[in-house]
């Protein structure tokens, strides 16, 4: 078997025995995963910086398509504290052609209220990430994963596929976002669930399509 055929039979094998899963997914992630720039390993500080910034440009746009956008925004806009006073055509040249400007004054304006409002510090919890502009549920739920740590798996399409395939959800109801929040038994225990979320990001995008 080659390693998707490998990987979607560990998928459908796993609710026999829950507890393996997560070991496997990550070993499968440690080989396969891409190597994007704002995965490097960096400070905490930086890590929060890279993950807001990456999390607003994936939220319309493609992981390939943001890789240079990405590295480009960061060389030129290095820290939260720059983009809270950038100035509005620097942040738009930075921005220019990524489309859905709307994310670019949002993400200006969610780190003016980050100085001024939580003392510079990205606040680490769901309800008050969402409180700052252009952070919904998903991208609080990505910033807790992978900025934070915390074992929490943000849905989007990707994310609900492979929830989907290893749960064996059919209608609606199983299907459901409050559903899916709640299996709990997907995370075993780990502490990586920033990897782990990324993992399961990573297999719907790559593999579980
Ligand atoms: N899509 C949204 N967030 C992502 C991330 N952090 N990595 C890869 N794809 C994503």
């Amino acid at each position: 078997m080659n390693v998707k055929g490998t990987l979607i039979y560990t998928l459908f094998e796993m609710h026999k025995d829950q507890s393996i899963l997560p070991k496997k997914i990550l070993y499968w992630y440690d080989k396969n995963k891409r190597h994007l720039p704002w995965r490097i390993k960096c400070s905490q500080k930086k890590k929060e910086y890279y993950t807001l910034v990456s999390e607003f440009m994936l939220q319309q746009t493609q992981v390939k398509t943001v890789i240079p956008y990405f590295n480009n925004f960061i060389s030129k806009i290095q820290n939260l504290k720059k983009l809270s006073t950038v100035s509005d055509a620097k942040l738009m040249k930075c921005w220019e052609g990524l489309g859905y400007y709307s994310r670019a004054r949002n993400l200006k304006k969610t780190a003016k209220k980050i100085i001024s409002e939580f003392n510079g510090d990205l606040p680490n919890t769901i309800e008050e990430l969402k409180t700052l502009p252009g952070i919904g549920d998903y991208t609080s739920r990505a910033i807790m994963a992978i900025a934070f740590n915390k074992p929490i798996i943000p849905l989007d399409g990707n994310v609900e596929r492979v929830l989907k395939r290893v749960f064996y959800l059919r209608n609606d109801n199983e299907i459901s976002k409050e559903n899916l929040i709640n299996k709990k038994s997907f995370f075993g225990k780990s502490n990586r669930s920033k990897d782990y979320a990324q993992a399961i990001m990573e297999i719907g995008a790559l593999i579980c399509k």
